[in-house]
């Protein structure tokens, strides 16, 4: 059964569109990821599905319930743990967690049993009496998760969970989230990283200026997109015709321009090897000043499907 399913959702902020036609959806104890570049449309989306927010056209359900018609039904259902996060910073992340507790109406004594629960499966157990303002970013992310975990959601939306996170943060976090699934947890998360979406999700939706531009499994993705990329910083920028004829024998998709005017990026065959490259391009008598072997990012899904980079906007931090 689909848990989470939007149909044709639109919604802009005065002039501004947000959504527009966004449709996708996502089976019961499996991890969907929302793949978009800032501004995209993921949170709007998930506060749309978090009741949060109404949107002006379209339909969302969770467990079949139509979230503009019964919020309340939803809410009873489902976890969120926002973009910016719900901590009080004055208080211990025991505290935090009691005090959701209360407001869910669970009693002193569940809320004070769930609360440890939480603390330890979420491994605050050591932290839990401190004052969560000295919390790391990657405990105060945690203790965000396990305030959004206390009424036993059978939906968790995760909005953008590790970005900002140091890479072992981020490891950690991804080793909770596959636990919560495990547990049965149905899990959308909205990430500006494709690695993050494949290590993660059982199915991947990328959006664009409010819209799904793919949908499909990681490997439907990949196979799409093709695998690696050689980024190439040219010696001399003027040498980028010769470049690309030399990688020719590696290419599997035209080269692209990469930041500046001496990068070329070029996707290659799964068993090219920097060695052989080297080899070819030196033969050629192109110069190079770096070079590096990459899994494809979200900028290259983008170029792929789009002909264009991700379009980054500035972030708001009032949001
Ligand atoms: N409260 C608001 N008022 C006006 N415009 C908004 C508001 N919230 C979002 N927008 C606009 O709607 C679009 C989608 O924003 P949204 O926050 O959903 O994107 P996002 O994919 O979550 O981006 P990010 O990765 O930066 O979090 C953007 O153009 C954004 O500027
Ligand atoms: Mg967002």
């Amino acid at each position: 059964m689909r848990v989470i399913e939007v149909e044709n959702l639109a919604k802009s902020y005065g002039g501004v569109s947000a959504l527009t036609d966004l449709s996708f959806g996502c089976l019961e104890a499996s991890t969907l990821a929302v793949l978009g570049p800032n501004g995209a449309g993921k949170t709007t989306a998930v506060k749309i599905l978090a009741t949060l927010l109404r949107a002006d056209g379209g339909q969302a359900f969770v467990d079949g319930i139509d979230v503009a018609a019964h919020p309340r039904e939803v809410r009873a259902r489902i976890g969120l743990t926002g973009q910016y996060a719900a901590v009080d910073e004055r208080l211990t992340g025991r505290e935090n967690l009691e005090l959701v507790g209360r407001l869910l109406r669970l009693g002193s004594k569940e809320s004070a049993a769930r609360a440890a629960d939480l603390l330890t499966q979420l491994r605050l157990s050591d932290a839990s009496d401190r004052v969560s303002k000295g919390y790391s970013g990657g405990m105060r992310r945690r203790l965000d998760i396990a305030m959004s975990l206390i009424g036993r959601p059978s939906v968790l939306f995760l909005d953008e969970p590790t970005t900002g996170l140091d890479p072992r943060s981020r490891l950690e976090m991804w080793d909770l989230i596959d636990d919560l699934v495990r547990g049965g947890t149905t899990m959308l998360l909205t990430t500006q990283y494709l690695d993050e979406a494949d290590r993660l999700a059982d199915s991947i939706v990328v959006i664009d200026h409010g819209h799904a531009i793919a949908t499909g499994t990681a490997e439907q993705l990949k196979q799409d997109i093709g695998g690696d990329r050689v980024v190439l910083t040219l010696s001399e920028p003027s040498q980028r015709a010769a470049a690309a004829s030399a990688m020719s024998p590696f290419a599997v998709a035209a080269p692209r321009d990469g930041d500046h005017d001496a990068e070329l990026i070029i996707p290659v065959k799964p068993t090219t090897t920097l060695v052989e490259v080297l080899r070819c391009l030196d033969r050629a008598s192109v110069g190079v000043d770096d070079i590096e072997m990459r899994r494809p990012t979200l900028d290259d899904v983008f170029f792929r499907l789009t002909g264009s980079t991700t379009s980054q906007e500035p972030v708001d931090d009032d949001r």
